[in-house]
């Protein structure tokens, strides 16, 4: 299903370079990690030496990949981007690394999907900058060792849970990302309206940020497709509450930012499985989604708002869903 608030990057986001934030003082939110981050990017820089190496964790849309920019451009090195199922073989992996700078940062998204033979050579990389590779096949084979520049590795997860240990032991740097309140994603809107030159009162902004499902990149969408509506039906008149939310009633987003599918995620819990325990895997055929859709993408947004909850034996469906709803749950015992 598409959704347009789906926190999932689409080709369009990615054209959207110019308007992410350059800076960490222009980057919002997360203020606890970036504190941490501004002293060590400028501990590393003081000292000459390349940041030791980040793991990004959390939901996709709150802003891993403008981070891992950001820290290159603070650090005033080399930026190189690649993802972990691109890297198909440990010769490509051995290609990037040769290339590098001296302490360019290495940015590797989804980096729980890197083949288990590539993830090997990487132990070795990150830790001595020392790359052991095999040359040729069969007797003739030998294992030689390149030194590698010294360089800073960035990686993003959706979830921790999914690295292995080794590789995830290998990051000094762990930092996870939350998703963002109402008051940050409403700078975020007002920032990205005025990029766009879209007139924005602060009740509007205030309206999206409160639908924007507590992810930037969801605010961002949903600013570009208010900007749509209102250059057809009211050109040049400032955004304030009811237009907002009539734009989001329009675009599926309902008031507690919950769109088509999470409304779908919540009602057939209820409706055919009692409100569960149900699996996973129960949840994402009915849904006809990919297991990692549901648990990446759909879940983490409906655990943080108390929607729903884990339990070994499968998700169970709170109070607060079936208010939302508007159907009582079934009698308990
Ligand atoms: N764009 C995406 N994430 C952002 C953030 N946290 N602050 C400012 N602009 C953003």
């Amino acid at each position: 299903m598409d959704r347009t608030i789906s926190a999932e990057e689409l080709d369009e986001d990615k054209f959207d370079v110019s308007l992410r934030p350059q800076t960490l003082n222009e980057f919002i939110g997360q203020k606890h990690l970036k504190d941490n981050l501004s002293i060590f990017i400028q501990a590393a820089r003081t000292r000459q030496e390349p940041l030791d190496h980040v793991l990004f964790t959390g939901p996709p849309g709150l802003g891993k990949t403008t981070l891992s920019q950001i820290i290159a451009r603070e650090l005033g090195v080399g930026f190189r981007s690649t993802s972990g199922p691109v890297i198909s073989k440990a010769g490509d992996l051995a290609a990037i690394l040769t290339n590098l700078q001296p302490r360019d940062v290495l940015f590797i998204d989804e980096i729980h999907r890197l083949n288990p033979s590539v993830e090997e050579i990487l132990y070795p990389a990150m830790e001595d900058f020392k790359l052991d590779i095999m040359i040729g096949e069969g007797p003739a084979a030998r294992a030689i060792t390149i030194d590698l520049p010294p360089f800073t590795l960035v990686g993003a997860t959706t979830r921790a849970g999914l690295i292995t240990r080794p590789l995830r032991e290998r990051f000094g740097i762990p930092l996870q990302l939350n998703f963002y309140e109402v008051d940050e994603l409403t700078s975020i809107v007002n920032r990205m309206s005025s990029l766009i030159d879209l007139p924005m009162q602060a009740d509007g902004a205030v309206e999206v940020a409160k639908r924007s499902r507590g992810t930037p990149r969801i605010a961002k969408r949903l600013t570009k497709r208010l900007r749509d509506f209102m250059d057809i039906y009211h050109s040049s008149i400032a955004v304030d509450e009811l237009k907002a939310a009539a734009g989001m009633d329009r675009l599926g987003v309902d008031q507690n930012g919950l769109d088509a599918m999470d409304r779908k995620y919540l009602s057939q819990i209820a409706e055919f499985y009692g409100g569960g325990p149900v699996g996973i895997e129960t949840i994402a055929a009915s849904l006809a989604e990919q297991r990692d859709v549901v648990e990446d993408v759909i879940e983490p947004y409906l655990i943080q708002q108390g929607y729903i909850q884990r339990s070994p034996r499968g998700r169970i469906l709170t109070g607060k869903a079936y208010e939302f709803l508007g159907i009582s749950p079934p009698p308990i015992g």
